[in-house]
């Protein structure tokens, strides 16, 4: 197979030059890190759940005209993106009380929000990723207010399509993050949600049980984190039911 050149490896993904000018190839590993990467282990498949899962989500965004960086899916753990310059944000939308929002006002988890509710983090790891007003955000230059109108406006889109999404499949989107990046045609920068949408991203809550979906069965060792994506991906039917993404050995003379 011919070199690629590496163009940075985050925590869970690694980005190499795609094959044109403009194309950037999105690799999912396994690697699952929470708390800043205090804690971190390898969930064999998660990479593979999560190409799929996401594919699944910026297809439909792409199609109701909510644009992304996603092009296709090369392969189990690729995807051809389009190259973008990363807006330092990362915007979450929560839905009902939950994670860091519950320890910062005090308000149970699981608690209704009275509408959906934006917040903003400035995109650093040493850091913390520190929450962020749309003060800093202007003084600092980070996005125009132009810019800041289109990813509210964007974010609560992907917060109503993702909602429904889940919603007919028995799961509660109790909250999320997405990126966005801005791509330049002629010289104009146009948004675009980038990076992932994924179990790793979001809160996903099974409407009957309460079951945890997502990260926080990492986060917190409340299970097998593997099963609880199979699960997500088996019911929005980008993983036939019966298959597992978990190589097993074969044995011989058995
Ligand atoms: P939080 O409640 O911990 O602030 O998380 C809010 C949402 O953002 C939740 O769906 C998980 C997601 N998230 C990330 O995608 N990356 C992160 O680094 C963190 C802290 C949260």
């Amino acid at each position: 197979m011919a070199r690629r050149t590496k163009i940075y490896e985050g925590k869970a993904k690694i980005l190499y030059e795609g094959p044109e000018p403009g194309t950037i190839v999105q690799y999912f590993k396994d690697d699952a890190t929470a708390f800043n990467a205090e804690k971190k282990a390898l969930i064999e498949g998660k990479g593979v759940l999560n190409n799929r899962i996401c594919e699944f989500f910026m297809n439909g965004l792409n199609e109701i005209g909510v644009p992304t960086h996603f092009i296709k899916r090369l392969n189990m753990r690729e995807q051809l993106v389009k190259s973008c310059e990363i807006v330092p944000l990362e915007v979450i939308v929560r839905n009902w009380a939950a994670g860091s929002f519950t320890k910062r006002l005090g308000i149970a988890e699981g608690t209704r929000l009275p509408r959906p509710i934006v917040e903003y983090c400035y995109k650093d790891d040493s850091l913390g990723d520190p929450l962020v007003t749309e003060e800093h955000i202007a003084a600092f230059g980070w996005a125009s207010q132009q810019e800041m109108d289109d990813i509210l406006s964007m974010a609560l889109r992907v917060n109503d399509f993702m909602s429904g999404l889940m919603l007919a499949v028995g799961i509660r989107l109790v909250d999320f993050k997405i990126e966005f990046g801005r791509i330049f045609d002629d010289e104009f920068p146009r948004l675009v949600i980038a990076d992932e949408i994924s179990p790793d991203s979001c809160r996903l809550w099974d409407i009957k049980t309460g079951e945890k979906l997502d990260k926080d069965v990492f986060r917190h060792d409340l299970g097998n984190l593997n099963s609880a994506y199979t699960e997500v991906a088996q019911r929005l039917g980008v993983m036939p039911k019966n298959t597992s993404v978990v190589q097993k050995p074969t044995l011989v003379n058995d």
